[in-house]
Order: structure tokens, then sequence, then C-alpha cells
């Protein structure tokens, strides 16, 4: 059993706690709810044995059919609910359960800040054996419509052209008709576009014979603009109907600025192909963060709540000493924006990133918002950082903000040998920030702050960001 599912208990408890081989596949249990998994399913104990009951939350009292036993822990699925937590609440989407987007949309949102605090403070602490004072977590005044991008895919589901979401562990879309996080505008142009796929006949994608035409369609909005950009993935390049789709989508989402095609001819769960073309309209959005506004092309990395970006921005540049003279690594750095919402503090800034069209953004958002001394690398941060080191250049700063799987090994190593006076890692995975910044510490580097923020409410995603300086 990964120990990093567990969101309570010291390492010494969990390593009490015992095989226990009574318990019966099948049969159900009365189960007292105690904890909360960094995935959000509760935890609770049948005998000696750790068993977690996806839907449940602290507080909960419930019976529980067991559907696997592990070597030391079990799964269970709720029967009946006996008593139910205090902390539970009716969440306004009624897809809740069968969708399994909004994991903690049942817990009340300052619970759900609670355990995400929990959540980081033990990744630390177990994970990185570090012990850091954790920030009382940054949560929305508003915890709902923040989204302001969705990935759906599209399927033939019981003869009808369904666009959802992905139940979990499974290829079966639940048909999307509103969606509490998602900003209203993607709810509209996936309702609108449902109709007109249906009207044209346009096929979606049928995954078993690889036939048909549309796999997904993601749909991004820019929330300064209230414009919305679509991007097609198809199999085919040819999409039938294409006119007639394009001038009825304008037609009818207004806010419509962008149709882009990404094409995916491949046998792949893979959602994008390598060719990506405008079929109307701009190959872009622009959006604002700040005072400044950013260009964001259809494969760009872009942070989806706008609103909590611009807060987790904020404490990056608060964080920071700059004084108009030091050198910033923005690594990971997508369409640049960290790099840039800092630059006016800065001497230089560099940049990296390892999506092509996100360093074209990038180098435009720096020309577009006047910032000069930026500069911006494609490439692998942990091939290009080295290279840079070997031209003789030396970061006074050094900002990470990688993927879930957090940074290589080598890219810390060439971290410590340039030694930046700080270095601000961004993470939205506490479990691999943990790993990292333990590997930091061993090489010469103190933990000066670590503040999470609720960038995903109603998910139990959450986001944090570790100021560290060299000891
Ligand atoms: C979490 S996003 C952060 C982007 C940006 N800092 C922001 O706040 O919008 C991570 C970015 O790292 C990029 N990436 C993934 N692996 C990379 C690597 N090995 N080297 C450089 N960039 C990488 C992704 O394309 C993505 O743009």
């Amino acid at each position: 059993m990964s120990l990093a599912r567990f969101g309570y208990g010291s390492c010494n408890q969990l390593m009490e706690i015992q095989q226990e081989s009574k318990i019966i596949i099948g049969e159900s249990y009365q189960i007292d709810i105690i904890g909360l998994t960094h995935d959000g399913e509760g935890v609770g104990r049948i005998g000696k044995m750790v068993v977690f009951v996806p839907q449940a939350i602290p507080g909960d009292l419930v019976i529980a059919k067991v559907i696997s036993v592990k070597k030391t822990y079990a799964r269970a699925l709720i029967n009946q609910m006996i008593k139910s937590s205090s902390d539970r609440i009716e969440p306004s989407c009624s897809l809740v359960k069968q969708c399994g987007g909004c994991q903690l949309a049942h817990l009340q949102y300052d619970k759900q800040l609670y355990w995400k605090q929990q959540h980081v403070s033990e990744a630390l602490k177990r994970i990185g054996k570090i012990k850091a004072n954790v920030l009382p977590i940054i949560g929305m005044e508003n915890p709902t419509a923040y989204r302001n991008k969705a990935q759906i895919p599209v399927a033939f589901q019981n003869q009808e052209l369904v666009m959802g979401f992905y139940q979990k562990r499974s290829h079966n879309i639940v048909d999307l008709e509103y969606c509490q996080i998602q900003h209203p505008l993607i709810s509209k142009a996936v309702q609108v576009m449902k109709r007109i796929l249906v009207e044209l006949g346009i096929a979606p994608y049928d995954e078993q014979n690889h036939t048909g035409v549309l796999r997904h369609v993601v749909i991004r909005v820019s929330f300064s603009e209230k414009a919305l950009m679509i991007l097609m993935v198809t199999r085919t390049r040819k999409i039938p109907q294409l006119n007639e789709l394009i001038s009825r989508l304008r037609h009818e989402i207004p806010e419509l600025e962008s149709i882009m095609q990404n094409v995916n001819p491949a046998v792949t769960n893979v959602i994008y192909g390598s060719e990506t073309r405008l079929l109307w309209g701009k190959p872009y959005l622009i959006d604002e963060i700040g005072k400044l506004k950013f260009v964001i092309s259809a494969r760009s990395f872009f942070q989806v709540n706008p609103i909590q970006t611009k807060i987790l921005y904020d404490v990056v540049k608060k964080a920071v000493f700059l004084t108009g003279k030091e050198t910033v690594w923005d690594l990971y750095c997508g369409i640049g924006t960290i790099g840039l919402y800092l630059a006016e503090n800065a001497g230089q800034l560099i940049g990296v990133e390892i999506i092509p069209e996100a360093v074209e953004d990038a180098r435009l958002n720096a020309k577009c918002n006047g910032i000069e001394h930026a500069v911006f690398y494609l490439g692998k941060a942990e091939v290009i950082a080295p290279k840079l080191v070997r031209q003789g250049l030396r970061p006074d700063v050094i900002i990470v903000d990688p993927p879930r799987k957090g940074c290589e090994l080598s890219l810390l190593q060439t971290i410590s040998q340039v030694k930046p006076a700080q270095i601000v890692y961004v993470s939205c995975n506490p479990a691999t920030l943990a790993r990292d910044l333990e590997i930091l510490n061993t090489m010469g580097y103190a933990i000066d702050m670590v503040q999470p923020v609720d960038v995903f409410p109603q998910t139990y995603h959450v986001e944090t960001i570790c100021l560290m300086s060299k000891k």
C-alpha cells in the first residue's frame, strides 16, 4: 500500500496497522469515517484494517460493502448512510456521483480547505521528512464557475451523441448539461455544439472500431474578454460539413473568437495529435492576470483558475527578493506567466518550456507587455538548464513549476550546482513536492515558506508554493 494514500495519522501509527484477514469481500460492515485520503476518499477501519470508502467524508457513519481486500487495506462502497457528517452538504450538481470530477463537492468548503491543508502538511512530514510551518491555505471567495478550460470527450452512447466527462476509472461518458466548476460559457458552448453535431450528422469517434471523426472538444474561455476558443480533436483531417459547422457555431455562440482543429489519427488514449491548425478566427485567446495580458494558443498551458492564479502569482512576487538587478530563471514556464509577472522587479528573465507553441506565446507575451529583458528557450528544463550553466549563466532566483510528476533529479542537481539565493517551487502535487523539497533540503536549501492555495475548489487538487533559500 502506498502510504501516500492516507490523509491522516503519523507514519508510526500507519506502520502499526496490521493486516486483518477476516474481512470478506462482498460482506457489509459498519464503518466510522475518520479521515480523508489525498484523493478525496473517506478513511475508516474494520478492526485494525484501514478501509477506503469513496464518497464518504469524516464524520459519516456508514454501512459499506467491501469490494477488495489487499494486504494492508480494503475498499468498500457505501450501502447505507447511518449518520451523515455535519460537514456534508448537498452538491449543487446532480451528476457529482457519476462524474467524479468534483470529488469533494459534498464537503463544506471550509472543510475542503482544512483537508487540503492537512494533506500538504502530512506529505511534507511523511514523504519529505520536513517539519515546515505550512501557512493557512488561501481559499476562493466564490468557489464555483472558476475553470477556464474543459477537455470533453465525444461519443455515441445508447444511440445518443454525448459530450461530457469520463466516469472515474471508466471510458463511460457522463453527459454534461451544466458543470458547477466550469465558466458558464463553457457549459453553454457544449450544449450548442452537441445539438449542431447531431443536426449535421457529424460522427463522434468510436474507439472500439477506430471509426468516426470527432474525438474531443476542448473549450477555453478568456475571463477578461468573455471570449471562447473551440478546439476540435479529430481522427481525420477532413471534417464533414465543416463550413456549415463553423457558420452555425459562430452564429449561435457570439462569444466565439477561435475555432481550431487538432488531428489525432492514432489508436491511443492520448488526447492530442501532432498537427494543430486554425479553422476560423484567431489562433489564440487573450486573457489577463493583474495588469499583464497573455496570448494563449490552443496547445499552451494556462492555469485553469485565473482568479486564484493572480493570488498565487502575488504570493510568489511577494516571497522572492528582487531589487531590479537579479537574474530569474522560470523553468517549466508555460506561456511565461510567472516570470513575466515578476519581470518588472528583475534584471533578466530566462524561461524554459517544452511545448513549442507555449514558447512562441511566451515570447509574444513579453513583447506585448513591453518586457524586453526576457528570453525563452524551447526544451526540457533538465536539458536546457545545464546548457545555460555551461555557458556561464548564473541565476539569483529559480522558479520551478513542474507538472504533477515533479522535477527530474538531474534538474535538482543542476540547481544545487548553480546555487541560486532563492528557489520558488510551485507544485500541483504535494507528494512530488515533498520528495523534491527533501532533496533540495539535503543539497543545502532551507524552507522559508510553504503556502497552499486552493486553485481547484470542489476537487482534491491543491497548489502549493514553497520558498527556499540557501542555508
Ligand atoms: C504546471 S505547468 C506551469 C506553467 C506556468 N508556470 C504557469 O503558471 O502557467 C507546467 C509546464 O511545464 C511544461 N513542461 C512539462 N515538462 C517539462 C520539462 N521537462 N521541461 C520544461 N517544461 C516542461 C508543460 O508544458 C507546462 O507548460
